[in-house]
């Protein structure tokens, strides 16, 4: 049966839980950046990610910005990160005037491979004789990187490790929440994401006066007196009030999306059986929360594919294109052998919101069989 709506990629999931909490909101009178529940969803993000500290932000790419400020990052300075991802993960570290190093994946795997970044430390080192100021480790697709593999090189070059866990929301590494094992982590709750408040985001970290710090860069830098005294720059980056009260509707149902969206998984994985495709499924350290399914092609290209499904009202997307080959990051030093290109070659993500009835479902299996009826070669 044809659905009459068009399929999403990831839509968003809100319903009257999230009206009643935002109408909460704006009847305590508290329409502005900072206030209770924004106190209250840092407390609910803390509880949940066991990471001592939440700040919650306007957006992940603001957390980043913020992290590196944090860490004092500066014009000139290295930092290391993976080609495979957005280019949220990476435009912090130009604002900053830092230089980026991307590192590739290998071995089947999708995220930072650990043996790439030593290299580009060992490089960095030895080129230039210092050290990247820090390393930044992505879970590409909500699946965790090898933690325990990269926290033990981060340890042994003593470089702090920043974990961007934008798209990890809910994955679990070892039984441990990923953002929680750097020295800071990120979240994002933009639209697309497995929780959502239409934007916004925040930084984990164990340490207080850093936390404390991005607090204060968050709201301008204004000094602790009674009338405005500025000693350096700062930022308008805090989070809204109404929209920490939407996000604390939205953690309350993570444990509901996690399971759902583990089944759409599985029916992937039992229902894609008889086409030329297979679904990516291997998870570090047990890690992930499905955020979104890839599919991995054999023959055809992800192009023609996602314009078909397109034509059958279903979004299907491109994964993300490496950032070296991108004409914004080719000048820097890249550490791999295009994996990630070779990746994005034969790879196409699935509709996987947690809001997917059982009919979206069966038309999707229905159209991707389709697809190969129609294009056998
Ligand atoms: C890997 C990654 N890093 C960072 C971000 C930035 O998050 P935001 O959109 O909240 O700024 C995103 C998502 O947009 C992302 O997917």
């Amino acid at each position: 049966m044809t659905p009459d709506k068009y399929i999403y990629l990831h839509k968003p999931l809100a319903s009257d839980e999230e009206i009643q909490m935002v109408g909460e909101a704006i009847r305590s009178g508290w329409i502005a950046p900072g206030g209770p529940y924004v106190e209250r969803f840092e407390k609910e993000l803390s509880a949940y990610t066991k990471s001592p500290y939440a700040v919650a932000l306007q957006s992940g790419t603001a957390a980043l910005h913020l992290i590196l400020k944090a860490l004092h990052i500066q014009e000139g300075d290295f930092v290391i990160l993976p080609t495979h991802t957005f280019v949220a993960t990476a435009n912090p570290v130009l604002y900053e005037k830092a230089i980026p190093v991307l590192v590739d994946s290998d071995q089947g795997q999708i995220n930072m491979s650990p043996a790439y970044l030593e290299e580009a430390i060992k490089f960095i080192i030895s080129k230039y004789q210092t050290k990247p100021k820090a390393i930044i480790t992505v879970h590409i697709y909500g699946i965790a990187a090898p933690l325990k593999e990269i926290k033990e090189i981060a340890e042994k070059y003593e470089i702090p490790l920043i974990e961007d866990a934008a798209e990890s929301m809910g994955t679990f590494y070892e039984h441990q929440h990923t953002g929680t094992f750097g020295k800071f982590g990120i979240l994002s709750f933009n639209g697309n994401k497995i929780i959502s408040t239409s934007g916004g985001g925040a930084v984990l970290t164990h340490d207080k006066e850093k936390a404390e710090y991005i607090r204060f860069l968050s709201s301008q830098a204004k000094e602790p007196r009674p009338y405005y005294y500025h000693k350096e720059v700062g930022y308008n980056y805090q989070f809204s009030n109404l929209l920490a009260a939407l996000g604390m509707a939205q953690i309350k149902k993570l444990p509901d999306f996690l399971q759902k969206k583990e089944a759409i998984h599985r029916y992937y994985l039992k229902h894609l059986n008889s086409v030329p495709v297979r679904i990516f499924k291997d998870f570090p350290g047990g890690g992930t929360n499905y955020w979104l399914n890839i599919m991995i092609l054999d023959k055809h290209s992800p192009g023609e594919f996602i314009q078909f499904m397109e034509e059958n009202g279903i979004e299907t997307r491109h994964t993300w294109y490496p950032l070296h080959l991108m004409p914004l990051f080719e000048k820097y030093h890249y550490f791999g052998r295009n994996e990630t290109y070779e990746f994005f070659r034969k790879t196409v993500l699935l509709p996987s919101g947690a809001g997917l009835t059982g009919n979206e479902m069966e038309y999707i299996i229905e159209k991707i069989e389709s697809f190969f009826i129609k294009n056998p070669f």
